[in-house]
């Protein structure tokens, strides 16, 4: 069962961006620079076609150079899309950050048309250290506008440019596995709605395949590549204290380790994809979608009673049929 987490708070941000767009000149999206492909937005994607979007790869200092430049060059070659690297280190984004929305509205500029900026992002892709840094440097906060929702703020990082900040968001349904364990992984998803077991497999499994050395040197481990993951992940307990009374590893701790050592930097700028392993993913995500359409297609067609209703989809996941404005309920049931 893939991972899922779209609490209320998050609809709630959805209808507050679905709200705002229409004044809205530039799309920025933060994306996590270690997993580029998962912690972009179908629903967004879905809500803003055609608006111009700056994509910046945040966290860059974490994240593999030679992936975030193979991102970078694909995120560039979308249609009306421009794409940077930044990380919280960066003592002055505003100036990058500003550049960058200018070019993609050259029409826009001056006190009567002053540039609109919206800026989204998933939980914890650091988002907020961002606005603080932005804030620090020479932006304003201003207070609500009156009928836009106070969920929204708006930053004037100049006289004629705009920033209105959402609240981190995700979408109804994660239709890509991967897509699911990454994020959890990332810090990006409720710890409720996965288990760590499960992410940690997945994590040190997408680790391995790449960085290996790391692994073996953060854990002085010898040669494991015949190992399978599951006694990589007690490997990873035994050598950090995870260990039980009877010397059984306690495999909960050991996820927690390795999830932990992962968020914080410890294997070193690692990156959990490649610009065609996602492509990979979201093909292989799409098909069996479309197989599971034609299968409930099929049982509805052979119900006494149901030929003539109406086609009923799996549109609720933002992926190209979302309208941005639907009445999905959180994933889990709240
Ligand atoms: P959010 O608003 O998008 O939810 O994210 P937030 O800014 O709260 O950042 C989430 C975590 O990511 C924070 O760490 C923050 O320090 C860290 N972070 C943000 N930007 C960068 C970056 O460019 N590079 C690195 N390495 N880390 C970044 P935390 O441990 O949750 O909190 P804290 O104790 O560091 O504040």
């Amino acid at each position: 069962m893939p991972i899922q987490w779209f609490p209320g708070h998050m609809h709630t941000t959805r209808k507050a961006i679905a709200e705002r767009l229409p004044d809205i000149d530039v799309v920025i999206e933060l994306l996590d620079a270690r997993l580029p492909g998962s912690s972009t937005n179908p629903l967004l994607a879905s809500m803003t076609r055609g608006k111009p979007a700056l994509k910046i790869l945040n966290k860059q200092d974490l994240a593999d150079p030679e992936l975030t430049a193979q991102w970078l060059v694909q995120l560039q070659a979308q249609p009306g899309t421009n794409a940077i690297g930044l990380d919280a280190s960066d003592p002055a984004p505003a100036r990058r950050l500003i550049a960058a929305c200018r070019e993609l509205a050259p029409l826009r500029g001056g006190m009567v048309k002053p540039v609109r900026v919206l800026i989204c992002g998933i939980p914890n892709v650091g988002k907020s250290t961002l606005i603080n840094t932005l804030q620090g440097q020479r932006a304003a906060k201003t207070g609500d506008e009156p009928g836009i929702t106070k969920l929204e703020q708006k930053i004037v990082l100049a006289n004629d440019f705009y920033l209105f900040d959402t609240p981190g968001m995700l979408w109804p349904r994660i239709s890509i596995e991967k897509a699911g364990y990454h994020l959890a992984a990332s810090g990006g998803i409720g710890r409720n709605a996965y288990d760590e077991e499960e992410v940690a497999l997945e994590l040190l499994t997408a680790v391995r395949e790449r960085y290996a050395d790391r692994l073996q040197a953060r854990y002085k481990l010898a040669d494991f590549s015949a190992i399978t993951g599951e006694e990589l992940l007690a490997d990873v307990g035994r050598k950090r204290g995870g260990l039980l009374p009877g010397n059984r590893v306690n495999l909960q701790k050991a996820a927690e380790i390795a999830i932990m050592d992962f968020r914080s930097g410890h294997w070193g700028r690692v990156t959990l994809e490649t610009p065609t392993q996602f492509a990979q993913w979201a093909a292989e995500a799409a098909a069996a979608d479309a197989e599971r359409q034609a299968k409930k297609d099929a049982r509805k067609a052979t119900k006494p009673g149901t030929r003539d209703a109406d086609h009923v989809t799996d549109a609720d996941d933002g992926h190209d049929h979302g309208d941005g404005d639907g009445d999905e309920r959180d994933a889990n049931g709240s």
